[in-house]
């Protein structure tokens, strides 16, 4: 009889011991994944995951930026630039090539919404900002000669 009562307890220790372990794990989770959040990844062949955004306007969300290459960001960096409407990709693209000491963003730039640093393999980056008025937005990275390859829509609907 005693046996049977020990292994009752132990039982039940056991059990609560579990469920201890398992509740701290749920909160962390949440809030490594905030409301709203975009991933987007990238990687040394020189490409976004995405190639294209739907969000809704006047919202606030967060884009990650993930690097999953190996290339340093002198070599192979991305970032993520989302333009303003009616900005010339190509024109902007241009210009933020020449600012290697602003991490080819355009110093008093008009021209953007949001943009992360730039990064390389292995990094991640993120960016929260609140949604324009519906349209359909240019993002690119803005790392010398990746504007063509590394573009998309972002649209607001
Ligand atoms: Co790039």
């Amino acid at each position: 009889f005693f046996v049977l009562i020990t292994s009752f307890l132990l039982i039940g220790c056991g059990e609560k011991t579990k469920k201890d372990n398992e509740e701290p794990l749920y909160p962390t989770q949440k809030s490594e994944t905030p409301k709203n959040q975009i991933v987007i990844n990238s990687n040394d062949q020189m490409q976004f995951d995405l190639k294209e955004i739907k969000v809704k306007p006047n919202t606030e969300v967060t884009v990650k930026l993930n690097h999953t290459g190996n290339l340093p960001a002198n070599v192979m960096g991305h970032n993520f630039v989302l333009l303003k409407k009616g900005v010339d990709l190509v024109d902007f693209a241009t210009q933020a090539a020449s600012q290697k000491e602003q991490q080819y963003i355009p110093e008093n730039t008009n021209d953007i919404i949001a943009y992360t640093k730039l990064i390389g393999g292995g990094e991640s980056t993120t960016v929260t900002f609140t949604t324009p008025e519906k349209g359909t937005y240019d993002f690119i990275c803005s790392f010398p000669g990746h504007y063509g390859i590394m573009q998309g829509k972002f649209i607001v609907e």
